[in-house]
């Protein structure tokens, strides 16, 4: 979704503000734009088009001495990616320039009120705010005028304001969208991402909603900031120092992110067993499992990939803890929430955290005053914080739009969770997830048999996965992945349903895709592969070493059944990504695709 940086300070603006926008890239974006003061000619300069960061960096000047600017990247939502629906947008008189993330959802009621008369030069929401601004401070101060627009609007939001007649200042303010605000002696940073804040700043606070802030050049040159409530009323929060390094969201070497996560998972994996357990005992803080232990049945909110992670957590869950679960797409929660039990506990579980369908729902499991814990891989995100509980997933920053190690590690954590919540050991999980870890890196090793294995096989434009229990989860996954970085249509069956009516696109050719990791179902699903053979298709099958048959295409080491979803999930990530390779695909930022989801 929408990206913003804005910085006031010591450092060239325009350098801060666009190596910013490049790291929030991979979030997905379609057009980005930045304002800086030029402080030689004393005049505000705005660049903004259709496309890339890197056209804005190489395509128009930025030699000129600038202290102040806010930069944007788009993902649209009102009007087309073009140029002029692209940020920074403009009061009428060019007085206010504005980025804005999120949606102004009674913007054309705002406009019949208070800006009939105004003439809009874009489609967008957000120019409605800048007008706002500049309608209210003809009568109030700059601070009131926004305030004042704030107390109006409704939706989602984060936003960074400058106002040409005072380039000494920058204003920013939130209400569900993520901002962020990072200081360091140099200056102050604001983004919608920590990821922008790193190598700018040494501490940072996460702006809370509805809290407007000031950020300010005193007399002698410092750059201060400071909190008010929606009133005005002075709000104190504490800095906390940020640990992100420039080499943890590097390539580290790797064509793509991608790869580089992909390769990385055996080492996600200890990371995980070593924050969790302590000997062989659990590190889980009592509260979660006195949370979860105590409720009648845990319902796990989650949407895309996370979700399919949540359909393995609670297998887990009632398979290990015998613990009743349930999964439900976020959105589909949101409105249309099921009847649910006397004593339910709430398990959100989000890779960025900011996710807004989850978000809407965990507001109003919290109006219902019902326990939540969120699952997340970023301990600053809006879901994190308002929870009552978290869990850091610790899979380090994921860049590429397409998620892989924080799906292997959200898996991992709810099989520590299942695990701490039975009530007698199971088998020994700290032992099991070291041979997943080795069974992983086996696997990895072998990747460019998978990419020979893909040129070989996956040829058309549709393509199948299927499987039984666990594997019907990461034949989900699977589909989901290779469809959105290679554009093939894919989908993930359970193994026997696709005869229910699916089989009729089964043709000479079309790969369909079969996982095999679970006992009880090994023949059964052999006989489901049959039925595509006899009608032409060109399988691959994946297969643990103890259930596969010299046919097979990919034996895999053996792992604990239960664990074999994080296992068997990387090869169908390298058929992705490699499919995707082959036909040239922008397989880390994936067309239409935003790594978070801001918006409902
Ligand atoms: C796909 C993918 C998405 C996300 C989904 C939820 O690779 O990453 O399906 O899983 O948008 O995002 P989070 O996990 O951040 O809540």
């Amino acid at each position: 979704m929408c990206g913003i940086v804005g910085y006031l300070g010591e450092k060239k603006a325009s350098d801060v503000i666009l190596s910013g926008l490049k790291k929030l890239e991979y979030r997905g974006y379609d057009s980005c734009g930045i304002t800086f003061f030029d402080e030689g000619n004393h005049r505000f300069v705005t660049y903004k088009d259709k496309g890339r960061v890197n056209h804005l960096v190489e395509d128009f000047d930025y030699s000129f001495f600038n202290r102040l600017g806010i930069g944007h990247t788009r993902w649209a939502t009102h009007g087309r990616p073009n140029q002029i629906n692209s940020h920074p947008h403009f009061s009428e008189t060019t007085r206010f320039s504005v980025v804005h993330n999120g949606v102004i959802e009674n913007y054309k009621e705002l406009t019949v009120k208070y800006l009939a008369d105004v003439h809009f030069v874009s489609e967008t929401d957000t120019e409605v705010i800048a007008d706002l601004i500049e309608r209210f401070s003809q009568e109030m101060s700059v601070e009131e005028a926004i305030r004042k627009t704030l107390s109006l609007i409704e939706g989602s939001y984060a936003l960074l304001i400058l106002d040409t007649e005072n380039p000494s200042v920058m204003y920013a303010a939130k209400n569900k969208s993520p901002l962020l605000i990072g200081t360091a002696l140099e200056g102050i940073t604001l983004a919608s991402d920590i990821m922008a804040l790193v190598g700018y700043a040494t501490q940072y606070l996460p702006i809370e909603d509805k809290v407007f802030t000031v950020v300010c050049r005193q007399p002698d040159g410092s750059v201060g900031f400071r909190m008010h409530d929606i009133l005005g009323h002075r709000i104190e929060m504490p800095l906390q120092k940020l640990d992100l390094a420039l080499d943890e969201i590097g390539m580290g070497g790797y064509s793509h992110y991608m790869l580089k996560e992909i390769c990385e998972q055996p080492a996600v994996v200890r990371k995980i067993v070593a924050r969790y357990f302590e000997g062989d005992d659990f590190v889980v803080s009592p509260k979660i499992h006195q949370v979860l232990k105590k409720a009648e049945k845990i319902y796990i909110i989650a949407a895309g990939t996370s979700m399919h992670a949540g359909f393995v957590g609670r297998y887990l869950l009632e398979n290990i803890a015998k613990k009743p679960a349930e999964v439900f797409i976020a959105s589909e929660f949101a409105y249309n929430p099921p009847l649910l039990c006397a004593n339910p506990a709430f398990l959100f579980i989000s890779q960025s955290g900011e996710t807004a369908d989850l978000r809407t729902c965990l507001v109003k499991i919290k109006e219902m005053g019902y326990p939540s814990v969120t699952i997340t891989n970023v301990p600053t995100s809006t879901l994190a914080r308002e929870a009552d509980h978290f869990m850091e997933i610790c899979a380090g920053p994921e860049i590429a739009v397409a998620s892989t190690k924080a799906y292997v590690g959200q898996v991992v954590i709810l099989a520590i969770l299942a695990h701490c919540l039975a009530d007698r050991k199971v088998f020994d999980l700290k032992e099991e997830l070291s041979k997943v870890a080795v069974a992983m890196e086996a696997l990895i090793d072998k990747r460019e048999y998978i990419h020979a294995l893909v040129r070989e096989k996956i040829t058309k434009r549709n393509c199948f996965y299927i499987g039984r229990g666990l594997d019907f989860f990461t034949c989900l996954e699977a589909a989901l992945k290779l469809k959105e970085i290679s554009y093939i249509q894919t989908e993930g069956f359970a193994a026997a349903e696709l005869k229910h009516g699916t089989i009729a696109l089964i043709e000479d050719g079309v790969p369909v895709i079969a996982i095999i990791s679970q006992k009880n179902v090994n023949n059964l699903t052999r006989a489901n592969i049959r039925e595509v053979l006899s009608r032409g298709a060109n399988k691959i099958v994946i297969s643990l070493n103890r259930l596969s048959d010299p046919s097979d295409e990919l034996v895999l080491m053996d792992v604990h059944e239960m664990l074999s979803p994080m296992l068997t999930v990387i090869p169908t990530q390298l058929i992705a990504f490699y499919s995707a390779l082959d036909l040239g695909r922008d397989i880390d930022k994936p067309r239409n695709l935003a790594k978070s989801v801001t918006v409902e």
